[in-house]
């Protein structure tokens, strides 16, 4: 029988790099896109491979850059489109691949798609936006509420007519029954292809089409006023609609038009709703965002029946994927704790499936707490008091010990973590027992090891806060045991087994040789080596 091939997204890790806070080359405060290429070495030897980099297109940043008003350019402030081919370039020379953030759903309302849609009811790109009359009442069109806070409809003086935007106004939807918008941002995709990019991070993926009548969204039994208001309501009408699917295959199509290159979708559903975007015969996403560890309570029983879960939804030769942090979520060391961190990372670099690791949680970065009158991301803005915001985890990267961590010369645009005298990568990089050693010798490990990263998912023992499990490929084996908690937990497998620690949350253990039942201290974790 052929051995069967694995591709570079199944096998290795995946890096995201927020561009304004990763590294700043001209002193402006904000990172760039020269930046990133200085620290591109980092990111080989960390053990990385795909670097998806959130959005680096001209935007008036109304949401930071999710707020595209051209498909096909950099930001000047990222630099140039020169600066974006070495960066290119410089990924592939090191043996490595570039994901870029593609956010079709809506564009800006700077857009020129936009500017021309809004100046009149018959103008050609009008039905490239969701336009609606008014309600009897003058009142917008449906209840849909954003998920930034109000009304997601925006009455629009010039024409008498409401555009829907599911984030800010100034994001206004596109109109993906439209085949026009389609064709646009179809080759919009294969503009970047051509240039050598290898794949794409799908933004809100299950956004992109709507009920076609607009129907009222139902209330949320489960709504209480600590909430933000977008929780009003169940979006049943104003996401994940079937005729998505079509469009992600669409999308999907676009992509296999070049060799080897990955649709990645960002989707926030509960798991039997998110496998549906492996697409049929898994010609859909190929790796459809998978947020549980960033959603539920860190509790070994509830983590093993989700990993259970999503191990059974598994579409026939979908591939799984982990994530544990982004540019939208609290930072995982703040979730969970400084010491229960290192068992997340544990976690996400021994389950089965690709792993996404946010910038600077390989050093254990925590929210920066962000005074009030600092507070630069607009769902805070929108909604003060319950709009969560996301500048916290979204602070610059801490490379070293001098001024501003060494990302910038200038005015950082958002503060540093006070901790960054230590905590920062020329610090930690060689310090045993520091969360970046710890890290890389875990990824190092991973990437060397099929069981590891190919292997099957075997679940073990999990009682109390103690969650195990196995990993296997062939007769090479390893075992997982994981204390998600401070205190002592009991280890009682019902089958016999001996091994070697390789990787230990007290490096002490490391290299013990060990077997049958365990008492497994706090905040412990091991990767073992079965015989
Ligand atoms: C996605 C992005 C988020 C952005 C939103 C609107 O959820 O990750 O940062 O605000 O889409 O584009
Ligand atoms: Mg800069």
């Amino acid at each position: 029988m052929k051995e069967k091939e694995y591709l570079w997204w199944q096998k290795d890790i995946i890096y995201q790099v927020y561009p304004r806070s990763f590294m700043d080359s001209d002193g402006d405060g904000i990172g760039d896109l020269n930046g990133i290429i200085s620290k591109l070495d980092y990111l080989k030897d960390l053990g990385i491979k795909g670097v998806w980099i959130s959005p680096i297109f001209p935007s008036p940043m109304a949401d930071f850059g999710y707020d595209v008003s051209d498909y096909t350019g950099i930001h000047s402030m990222f630099g140039t489109m020169q600066d974006f081919d070495l960066l290119t370039k410089e990924i592939h020379n090191r043996n490595m691949k570039l994901i870029l953030d593609l956010v079709p759903n809506h564009s800006s309302n700077e857009h020129q798609w936009f500017r021309e849609s809004r100046r009149s009811k018959d103008d050609p790109k009008r039905d490239w936006y969701i336009w609606k009359d008014p309600a009897p009442d003058g009142g917008p069109p449906n209840n849909w509420l954003s998920v930034f806070g109000g009304s997601a409809w925006e009455y629009d003086e010039q024409t008498g007519q409401y555009y829907y935007h599911a984030f800010l106004k100034e994001q206004p939807d596109l109109n993906w029954r439209n085949p026009e918008v389609q064709k646009a941002i179809f080759d919009a995709m294969r503009f970047w292809l051509k240039k050598g990019v290898d794949g794409f991070r799908v933004d809100v993926m299950w956004h992109m089409i709507k009920d076609e009548k607009l129907r009222d969204n139902p209330p949320n039994p489960d709504y209480n006023e600590k909430m933000n208001s977008y929780s009003r309501h169940i979006p049943a009408y104003s996401t994940d609609q079937d005729e998505v699917h079509d469009i992600v295959r669409k999308m999907r199509k676009v992509v296999d038009e070049f060799d080897d290159r990955l649709l990645i979708g960002e989707i926030y559903l509960p798991i039997s709703k998110l496998v549906r975007y492996y697409g049929e015969d898994n010609q859909g996403a190929h790796l459809p965002f998978n947020f549980q560890l960033l959603e539920l309570p860190w509790e070994a029983k509830k983590i093993e029946a989700a990993i259970n879960d999503y191990e059974g939804a598994l579409p026939d030769e979908g591939w799984p994927n982990w994530v544990l942090g982004n540019h939208d979520k609290s930072r995982v060391a703040t979730r969970v704790g400084k010491e229960q961190a290192r068992i997340a990372a544990m976690l996400l670099l021994t389950l089965r499936g690709t792993p996404t690791i946010y910038y600077g949680d390989e050093l254990g970065m925590e929210d920066v707490n962000i005074p009030e009158n600092k507070i630069k991301d607009p769902q805070a803005l929108n909604e003060p008091g319950v709009g969560k915001s996301r500048d916290p985890e979204r602070t610059p990267m801490q490379w070293d010990d001098t001024r501003n961590a060494g990302f910038t010369t200038g005015e950082p645009w958002l503060p540093l973590m006070e901790n960054y005298q230590e905590l920062n990568v020329t610090e930690q990089w060689e310090k045993k027992g520091s969360m970046l050693h710890f890290q890389r010798r875990l990824i190092n490990l991973r990437n060397g090891e099929p069981a590891l990263h190919i292997g099957d998912h075997i679940p073990v023992y999990t009682e109390n806060n103690l969650l195990s499990y196995m990993r296997k490929y062939k007769d090479r084996k390893y075992l997982m045991v994981l204390n998600l908690s401070d205190s002592e937990e009991n280890f009682k497998p019902d089958f016999n087994w001996r091994g070697k620690v390789r990787i230990a949350t007290q490096p002490e253990m490391e290299g013990e040789e060990l077997g049958g039942e365990l008492q497994v201290k706090g905040n412990l974790g091991l990767v073992i080596e079965l015989d």
